[in-house]
């Protein structure tokens, strides 16, 4: 499978998380053995102390919309452009989160929002799907306020050798069939496989970061380097 070319990649991971909804958050758990919960707490834990409210960027299904909530106590603007994955998430928040956690379907590339409104936003596994990058940077920086934090999840290719082919190894050949039986679309699980893996570099994420305005830029990976979290402030 070739990846989609930028005019036609929103329609294409549209179409997918659409597709993929209802076992969304099944197969993440089963695929990274759990460990997506401690990643998105460390997320949170990063933009700790944040005032205002709190954009979770591509949303889906709510989880780290939920993890926001939880830790920090702010109220959430969760958006994402999939109405499934959004309708889905709202089906599980519990009535404390209904009054706290409000989903917007929108475009993280055009968001629908105020500018300089939030105090902090997050984004996990979102950022690799958007089809403008720099766009999508510009839009987060834009609806921060002066001093707001932001915490950017994503996956990242690990940098020890012997790793590295055992993780391109789990990619190709695993995932998608694990994906793919589990979701019956194999596609989006082959998709995943080829985004991580033609995804930016984690210096030229940052070197993005520090074009679109933002300070105290950083990052770290985690789980050796399988996923990077990037820090991100705005001046
Ligand atoms: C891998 S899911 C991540 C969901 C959630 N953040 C999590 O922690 O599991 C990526 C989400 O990004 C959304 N997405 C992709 N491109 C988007 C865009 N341009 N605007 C808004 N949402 C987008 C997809 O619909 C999907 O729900």
């Amino acid at each position: 499978m070739s990846l989609p070319r930028k005019e036609g990649k929103k329609k294409f991971v549209h179409k997918k998380f659409s597709s993929v909804s209802t076992r969304y958050d099944f197969l993440n758990s089963l695929l990274s053995l759990g460990i997506d919960r401690f990643w998105r707490y460390k997320t949170v834990k990063a933009i700790g102390g944040v005032e205002g409210p709190v954009l979770d960027i591509c949303a889906g299904t709510l989880p780290l919309s939920r993890e926001v909530f939880r830790q920090t106590g702010n109220r959430v603007v969760a958006l994402d452009f999939c109405l499934d994955m959004l309708q889905y998430g709202a089906k599980m928040l519990d009535d404390k989160d209904k009054q706290n956690i409000f989903p917007l379907c929108g475009d993280g590339e055009n968001l629908p929002l105020t500018s300089s409104t939030f105090g902090g936003f997050t984004v996990a596994f979102g950022v690799r799907n958007l089809s403008d990058l720099p766009r999508g940077f510009s839009e987060m920086f834009r609806i921060l306020r002066p001093g707001g934090r932001g915490a950017i999840l994503e996956f990242s290719r690990p940098s020890l050798p012997i790793f590295r082919s055992l993780y391109r190894f789990y990619l190709h050949r695993v995932l998608p069939r694990i994906g793919g039986a589990i979701s019956h679309d194999r596609e989006a699980y082959v998709y995943l496989a080829e985004s991580i893996q033609a995804f930016f570099s984690q210096q030229e994420v940052y070197n993005m970061l520090r074009e679109s305005g933002f300070v105290e830029v950083n990052y770290t990976p985690m789980t050796l380097g399988i996923v990077t979290l990037y820090t991100c402030k705005r001046p």
